[in-house]
C-alpha cells in the first residue's frame, strides 16, 4: 500500500491555510481550563474519562453508551475498521475523500472500490454510490461535506444509501460539521449501521491534542470499544474538550469569521479570474491549472503554506479560511505571483 505522507513538519510560524485547522488557536478558556486541572501526579496516571463521556454525551443530546471517545477521526475510522472489516471485505470510499478511509482499510486488507465524485462541479455521487451497493458491502465512509472537494449530501441523501446498505457499516464524517450546519446525527435514532464521527481538530482549535468521537446506537458502541485500546485518548485531551464545549459562543464566532473571510476569497479568485468549487466548509479548492506546484511553492516562500491537490484533481489547490485579515494576506500574495 502507498504510505500517507502529509507535508506535517516546519509549519510553525507561518501562515497555516494548508490543514484546514482553526487559524487562530482553541478558546483561551480552554487553555485556563488545563492549567488549572493539571499538576504533576494528574500526569503520572492513566487517564479516566467518565467525566468527558458524560459531558460529551450531554453535548450531543445522546446517552453515554451511544458515545465512542477517540484518539481523533482517525481512530475512529480506525476502530470501525477494526470492528466491521475483514480481510477481503467489499468497502467503498470516495475519490477525492479524506485518506485515511482507505489507509486503515487497506491495513485491514479489505478491497477498497473507490467512487469519483462528479468531475464537473464535484457534486455528491449519489446515483452512482446508490448504485455501486453491493449485498456484502461492510463499510462506505463518506465525509460530509467532504475534504478536500467542499462539497456535501443532504441528510435524506444519505439516508438512502444507509438503507440500501443495510449490511455496511456507513460512517458520515462530521469533521466540518460546525461551517455547514448539516448533521445527520438523528439518523442513529433510526437506522443500526450508521455512524457518526466528530472531531475537535478543526473549528474548535484542538488538533495537537488529537480528540474526537464516534457516536452510533449502543449495542454498536459496546462493538467498537471491545477492538479499541482502553488509553488511547491522552489526558489532556479527554480535559480540555470539557472546556471547549462549554465555550459556544467561541466556535459561533470564529464560524461567523470564516464565512466572511470565504466570500472575501470567492471575490478575490474572482476578480483574478481563478475558478473555484463553492465550499460547506472552512477551505476553497481552486483551479491553478497546470501552475499549481508552482503557486503553492511561491506561497511557502511568502510564508503561507496551501496545499497542492493536483495529485488528484489535476490542477487543484486547496486554501483553509482563516480570518479576514490572512485571507486578504493571501490573497495579496496569490494576486502578486498570479
Ligand atoms: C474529512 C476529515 N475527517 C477527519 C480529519 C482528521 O480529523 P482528526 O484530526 O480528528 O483525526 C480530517 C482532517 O483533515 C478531515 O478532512
Amino acid at each position: 500500500m502507498a504510505p500517507y505522507k502529509p507535508p506535517a513538519e516546519g509549519r510553525a510560524g507561518k501562515l497555516r491555510l494548508d490543514f484546514n485547522e482553526n487559524t487562530v488557536g482553541c478558546s483561551s478558556k480552554v487553555l485556563a481550563y488545563l492549567k488549572a486541572h493539571l499538576e504533576r501526579e494528574t500526569l503520572a496516571v492513566y487517564p479516566e474519562y467518565s467525566a468527558t463521556r458524560a459531558a460529551l454525551a450531554k453535548f450531543f443530546d445522546l446517552d453515554e453508551s451511544q458515545l465512542v471517545v477517540t484518539n481523533g477521526t482517525d481512530e475512529a475510522i480506525q476502530v470501525l475498521v477494526n470492528t466491521y472489516v475483514d480481510d477481503g471485505d467489499d468497502v467503498i470510499v470516495l475519490h477525492p475523500s479524506y485518506a485515511m478511509y482507505r489507509f486503515y482499510s487497506e491495513v485491514a486488507g479489505a478491497s477498497v472500490r473507490e467512487l469519483s465524485y462528479r468531475p464537473d462541479d464535484l457534486a455528491f455521487p449519489l446515483e452512482e454510490l446508490l448504485d455501486a451497493i453491493r449485498p456484502g458491502t461492510r463499510a462506505i465512509f463518506l465525509a460530509n461535506p467532504n475534504n478536500p472537494t467542499g462539497t456535501g449530501a443532504d441528510v435524506d441523501s444519505l439516508r438512502r444509501i444507509i438503507e440500501r446498505a443495510p449490511s455496511a457499516a456507513v460512517l458520515i464524517d462530521e469533521a466540518y460539521y460546525e461551517f455547514s450546519g448539516v448533521t445527520a446525527i438523528d439518523t442513529i435514532r433510526e437506522y443500526p449501521n450508521v455512524f457518526i464521527s466528530r472531531t475537535f481538530s478543526k473549528v474548535y482549535g484542538m488538533a495537537a491534542m488529537r480528540i474526537g468521537c464516534l457516536l452510533t446506537r449502543a449495542g454498536n458502541a459496546a462493538y467498537l470499544r471491545k477492538g479499541q485500546s482502553p488509553y488511547s485518548v491522552n489526558l489532556l485531551g479527554a480535559i480540555a474538550v470539557r472546556a471547549a464545549i462549554e465555550d459556544s459562543h467561541y466556535v459561533m464566532s470564529y464560524v461567523a469569521e470564516v464565512m466572511l473571510a470565504r466570500d472575501l476569497v470567492y471575490d478575490g479568485l474572482r476578480r483574478l479570474g481563478i475558478p473555484f468549487y463553492p465550499s460547506m466548509a472552512n477551505f476553497v479548492l481552486f483551479r491553478a491549472g497546470d501552475r499549481a506546484i508552482e503557486i503553492r511553492d511561491k506561497l511557502r516562500d511568502e510564508g503561507i503554506l496551501v496545499r497542492d491537490r493536483s495529485y488528484e484533481l489535476p490542477g487543484c489547490v486547496r486554501v483553509t479560511i482563516g480570518r479576514q485579515d490572512q485571507m486578504r494576506q493571501f490573497l495579496e500574495a496569490l494576486g502578486r505571483i498570479w
